[in-house]
């Protein structure tokens, strides 16, 4: 059984100051019974997970720390890169990799992308592999070419174990801090998509792989897309940053 995961990519958004009161409110909103049904995670900019991280543990949270992108190399001359074994010593279990504002904004290749995942994991972190289509992809029916291609390529040299413990978030382009959603059909129909893809690479690992839905989830459309059987969670942009309204995303079912 896929266990739900729940995670809040803040993007630039929050300070290290604002990052441990936030982290703090979140908690107070969320009980035993919340984490047992959903992994929940916070993805915070590099400056703050020292700071989450403290909090997290001081106070024995539950909340699950990931990092918004790193580089796949271990050590050396990549001015203003972070180097996965960084994160791993900061207790970040999940890593964001291929975001579609890093390829599109910072030119990220599917190469670069699938660079990071094999670090992320060699560094015993979870990649949370990013992607997803334009609207004009959409618009000219090349949707699942695309997000076919960028799940192959990401996934290229790994192991079916590895492929079993990964997430990957199906994030359409076009609906990402927009307030447009895709339909819960249209967005369960690509999540199996992804996973059928994934069966096509790892028969067996595909049923364990969690994948996620992103682009403007928000408390009011997240029981719709929770109920189609191959979304198994949600990457929350702009509504992870208040909690009181990412803890209502978290407890969708409530
Ligand atoms: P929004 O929820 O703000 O649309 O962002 C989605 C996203 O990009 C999460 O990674």
């Amino acid at each position: 059984m896929r266990k739900n995961l729940i995670a809040g990519n803040w993007k630039m958004n929050a300070t290290h100051l604002e990052t441990i009161q936030m982290v703090q409110k979140l908690s107070y909103r969320l009980d035993y019974a919340d984490y047992q049904r959903v992994d929940v995670v916070v993805c915070p900019p590099f400056t703050a997970l020292r700071s989450a991280q403290t909090v997290i543990e001081s106070d024995h949270l539950q909340i699950r720390l990931g990092a918004q992108n790193v580089y796949w190399e271990d050590k050396g001359a990549y001015t203003g890169e972070i180097a996965p074994g960084m994160l791993a010593k900061l207790s970040v279990s999940y890593v964001i990799v291929g975001h579609s504002e890093r390829r599109q904004l910072f030119g990220e290749t599917d190469a670069d992308v699938n660079r990071k995942v094999k670090a992320v994991l060699g560094a015993g972190m979870t990649p949370i592999l990013c992607v997803g289509e334009t609207e004009e992809e959409r618009e000219s029916g090349v949707t699942e070419a695309k997000v076919g291609g960028q799940v192959h390529a990401g996934l290229e040299g790994l192991t079916g174990e590895q492929i079993a413990g990964l997430v990957v978030a199906y994030e359409p382009i076009w609906a990402i801090g927009t307030g447009r959603t895709a339909s819960d059909d249209d967005a369960g129909a690509m999540a199996a998509f992804v996973r059928a893809t994934i069966a096509d690479i790892a028969d067996e690992a595909s049923e364990s792989t969690r994948i996620l839905y992103g682009g403007s989830m928000n408390p009011g459309n997240v029981a719709g897309l929770m109920a189609k059987r191959d979304i198994d969670g949600g990457l929350v942009g702009g509504a992870s940053l208040d909690p009181d309204t990412f803890a209502s995303v978290i407890r969708y079912w409530v």
